[in-house]
């Protein structure tokens, strides 16, 4: 709410205002939009701050300009994710010592290629403005990253961080969902 009654403000201030009075404020209001928006993330607020201002496009951005900053920081990661995961699973094929590992690794892979292509439908939809199924799309992306991680849960070690890396994709699916929900 602060973020539109100063865009009002801006909108509303004549062109002969001081240049100091417009400098101060211009910067005010993205910042701040920024922080309302990740008031909503709540637990995951530090990060969802740290995602969107790692884009300098989130200087000027809207809430819709957000959810797009942040469904494409959350694809880059899955998609790297889903790399890591295929060429851990390339590598436990080779050495074939650990069939436990090489069965939840194989599942993983085919979860996250799932995964991608739902973050796909997402941006399609995100780009037709159909809040609605991006949820959904971004939800089945969670639950098949959630499904990976049951899989391997009871292989020991640590799987050179996986838990880890499908727990970052799922703090940015739930941040991307989190916006999105503003604009539902
Ligand atoms: C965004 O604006 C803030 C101040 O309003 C500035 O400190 C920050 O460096 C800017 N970030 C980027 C990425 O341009
Ligand atoms: C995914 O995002 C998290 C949180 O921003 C980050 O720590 C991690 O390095 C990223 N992983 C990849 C593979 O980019």
């Amino acid at each position: 709410m602060a973020a539109a009654t100063v865009r009002l403000f801006l909108l509303l201030l004549p062109l002969c205002l001081s240049l100091t009075i417009v400098s101060a404020t211009a910067t005010v209001p993205v910042p701040e939009l920024i922080r309302e928006t990740c008031m909503h993330a709540k637990s995951h607020h530090d990060l969802c701050v740290a995602v969107l201002s790692s884009d300098p496009k989130s200087n000027t951005s809207d809430v819709r300009g957000l959810l797009e900053i942040a469904l494409k920081l959350t694809t880059e990661n899955l998609t790297k994710t889903a790399d890591f995961v295929a060429d851990f699973l390339d590598e436990a094929d080779k050495k074939s010592t650990e069939p436990g590992l090489q069965q939840c690794l194989a599942y993983c892979e085919d979860e996250y290629i799932d995964a991608v292509d739902q973050l796909t439908n997402a941006a399609a939809a995100l780009e037709s403005k159909v809040y609605k199924d991006v949820e959904k799309w971004v939800a089945v992306a969670m639950a098949d990253v959630k499904a990976c991680q049951q899989e391997c849960r009871d292989i020991p070690g640590d799987k050179r961080g996986l838990t880890k890396k499908n727990g970052d994709v799922d703090r940015l699916c739930s941040i991307t969902l989190t916006i999105n929900q503003i604009l539902l």
